[in-house]
């Protein structure tokens, strides 16, 4: 037996079904075909399916999908500004941020939900942010280094 849900997804009304036992993770792959939230270790250890929900980042394989009826959802699909990249996207792309690609979004929405609250962040400060989100591929120095630059960017000031 499934269930309606009816939320924002990205900015726009989504009315969808699923059973009460789905993840939010797959209501959005499945359901919506948002596949840019990845699903890693569905226990919320790797942080590879962080979606943003009422602006707050939280790990969508650790939620039903039923829970999210009424409420707002932003996925990485739901980032870039119609034309172009996110900011973060954008150093991300620069400074090579990313290999397999498979952490990036969560990762991304973490850093975005994360530099509303702390617009410059030192290097330790990104680290720490970091340690809920795993990565396999790129010993995380180009991730610094994205957030960073994405921070100045953000702030008007792209000169490090
Ligand atoms: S897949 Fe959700 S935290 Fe790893
Ligand atoms: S870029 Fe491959 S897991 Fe992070």
């Amino acid at each position: 037996m499934t269930r309606a849900i009816r939320c924002r997804v990205n900015g726009r009304a989504v009315a969808g079904e699923a059973e009460p036992r789905t993840s939010l993770a797959d209501f959005l792959r499945e359901g919506l075909d948002l596949t840019g939230t990845h699903v890693g270790c569905e226990h919320g250890v790797c942080g590879a399916c962080t979606v943003l929900l009422d602006g707050e980042p939280i790990r969508s394989c650790l939620m039903l999908a039923v829970q999210v009826d009424g409420r707002e959802l932003t996925t990485i699909e739901g980032l870039a500004p119609a034309e172009g990249l996110h900011p973060l996207q954008a150093a991300f792309q620069d400074k090579h941020g990313l290999q397999c690609g498979f952490c990036t979004p969560g990762i991304i929405l973490t850093a975005y939900a994360y530099l509303q609250e702390h617009p410059a962040p030192s290097r330790t400060e990104i680290r720490e942010m970091l340690a809920g989100s795993l990565c396999r591929c790129t010993g995380y120095h180009f991730i610094v280094d994205a957030i960073e630059a994405a921070a100045l960017e953000l702030k008007g000031d792209p000169t490090p």
